[in-house]
Parts: structure tokens; sequence; C-alpha cells
């Protein structure tokens, strides 16, 4: 938040229950200052059961919009005025803009989040047979199989312990590539010779179980992306950079995909920069 606020101030936010570990106040409190602007972004602990009259309320607070996180991605479909052609094709919406009318419009910026940073991590995929092994199913599951296809990535293989769940995606998620859906047990099928691995389970992440698995099989030019950031070097990464595979951590995601939001509400293009990064690394507090 900026010390510049006015009675004209616009304000955002994000909504999540709980919220207590996000960093996205940190992240957009860095563009607000950074671009001096009067505006406010502020973590709003929703219940699930309490979503529709709290995203109701946005217009009526003269909020100009407000980012979702879990568990709320996949319940505001159902509630928001209007859908993006991206938020409904991934089936989930991270992004919420209240329109002037005070309609609510559901975008997913996630897609985009996750393209940035792997692209920036110098991963070309659009050669002929490339693989890709996704381990989740997921709400941001989702939204890496959708930029996957919108690089041309033919050959995907979900992986998932919920096997209905890794269908329904496949099912939504249709188009030009072919899916292969694997059980959680066949884990080391589906990365056999696969040219990238994408984390997009809550395995790994702090206060979950961690993910462990052989990378034996992936190849041997493979490419690991986990999208858990908290720890950064997740022990996937780790395993991963080990073997000299090429390795891109889960903060940049974080980063691309508010920026698209942040321009949405402020008005302001911001820039992902090493200066945010470490700004956003540099939160230690509980
Ligand atoms: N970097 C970023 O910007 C970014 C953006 C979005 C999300 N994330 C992170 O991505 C992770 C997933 O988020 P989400 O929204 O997709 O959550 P979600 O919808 O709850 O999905 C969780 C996924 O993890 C799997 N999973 C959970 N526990 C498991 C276990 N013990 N063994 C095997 N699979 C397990 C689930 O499998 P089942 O379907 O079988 O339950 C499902 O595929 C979270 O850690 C979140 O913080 C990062």
């Amino acid at each position: 938040m900026t010390t510049f606020l006015s009675g004209k101030a616009k304000s955002a936010g994000v909504m999540g229950w709980p919220i207590g570990h996000s960093k996205s106040p940190r992240l957009h409190g860095y563009w607000l200052e950074r671009y001096e602007i009067d505006g406010a972004y502020i973590p709003l602990a929703v219940n699930p059961d309490k979503l529709e009259v709290a995203l109701r309320s946005l217009s009526v607070l003269g909020f100009c919009g407000v980012n979702l996180t879990i568990p709320h991605k996949e319940l505001a479909m159902d509630i928001v005025d209007h859908l993006d052609p991206l938020a409904r094709r991934v089936g989930a919406a991270n992004t919420i803009v209240v329109r002037d009318d005070g309609s609510l419009e559901g975008r997913n910026t996630d897609v985009y989040g996750f393209s940035q940073n792997i692209l920036t991590g110098d991963f070309m995929p659009a050669k002929e047979g490339f693989s890709a092994t996704v381990l989740g199913a997921g709400g941001a599951a989702r939204a890496v199989v959708a930029a996957l296809q919108e690089m041309g990535v033919q050959d995907i293989r979900i992986v998932n312990r919920n096997q209905e769940r890794a269908k329904a995606l496949c099912e939504t998620l249709t188009g030009c590539n072919s899916f292969s859906v694997f059980a959680w047990d066949d884990t080391q099928k589906a990365v056999a010779g696969a040219d990238l691995l994408v984390n997009a389970t809550s395995l790994g992440m702090q206060g979950q179980p961690p993910l462990d698995i052989d990378l034996t099989p992936l190849s041997q030019k493979a490419f690991v992306t986990d999208i858990v950031y908290a720890p950064l070097e997740t022990s996937l990464l780790a395993a991963a950079r080990a073997r000299g595979l090429q390795v891109v951590d889960g903060l940049g995601m974080l980063l691309y995909q508010a920026a698209p939001a942040f321009a949405a509400w402020f008005g302001q293009t911001p820039e992902v920069t090493s200066a945010l990064r470490a700004h956003v690394l540099g939160d230690n507090k509980p």
C-alpha cells in the first residue's frame, strides 16, 4: 500500500481462505509504491460460504477488483456476470474486474503467468514430438495445461491421484493435442522420455508431504518446473538441478500472473524485475 492514499484511492485485494500466507499484498504493494499510485491492495479472508456476498460487495465498496486464491478460483465461475474466454475454457478465474456498471468479470491470468515464467527460463516447446508431463489436475494444473496447449505442445501426459478429475480436465481442455491420463502409481511411465516435467500438485509446499519421484526416466535435456514457490527450492527442483537438468522455480508464475490484473485495476502495466522478486522473497514475516 502506498503512503499517498487520498479519498479517491483505488482499492483491490486478494480473497482466499486462509489468506495469511499470501505474498500478493507485498507484490502489489511494491508496484503501487514504485508507480506512485493512489491505491491499496488488501488481504481479504473470505470463507467459501461467503464468497458470493463478498464478491457482490466489491462494487458497493468501490473496489476495482480482486485476485482469488485457494479455494475460490473455481467457485467464482458460478457467481460472476461475465467470463473471459480463457477463464471459461480453463474452468477457473483468478482475477475479478469490477466493470463500470458494477457487474463482475472473471479472468484467468494464471495461464499467462505460467507461460511467461517458463519462457523467461529459455524454455523452447515447439519442436516436433515434444512431450510434457503434468503432475496434478486441480485449478492450477488446468492453467498449466492450457498454457502448454497455447505453446503448441502436442503430447501432454496428466498424472493425478483422482482419475475422474484428470479425465474431466482433458474433456474441458480438448484441442488438437494428444492427452494421456496416468494413475499416480504410474508416474514413472508418464515421466519416461518427457521433455518437460511440471509439478502442479500441492506436494512439496510448506506443511504438505514432499513430492518424491525418480527423475531418471526423463529426457536427458528435460526442463523441470514446480509451481509451488514456498519453499522456493523444492525437493523436486533440487533433485533436477543435481541431475544437471534445466530448472525454473514457481515464484515467477506468481509475479507474472499479477501483472495483467494490476494493469486492469490501476491502469499501469507493471514490470516484473529482479528487484520485485527480491522484495517478495524478503517477506519473512509469519
Ligand atoms: N506459482 C503460482 O503462481 C501458483 C498459482 C496457482 C497455484 N499454485 C500452487 O499450486 C498448488 C496447487 O494449487 P491448485 O489451486 O491446483 O490446488 P487444488 O485445486 O486443490 O489441486 C491440488 C492438486 O494436488 C494434488 N494433491 C494434493 N495432495 C496430494 C497427495 N498427497 N498426493 C498426490 N496428489 C496430491 C491433488 O490431487 P487430487 O485431485 O487427487 O486430490 C490436485 O491435483 C498449490 O501449492 C498452490 O499454492 C501456484
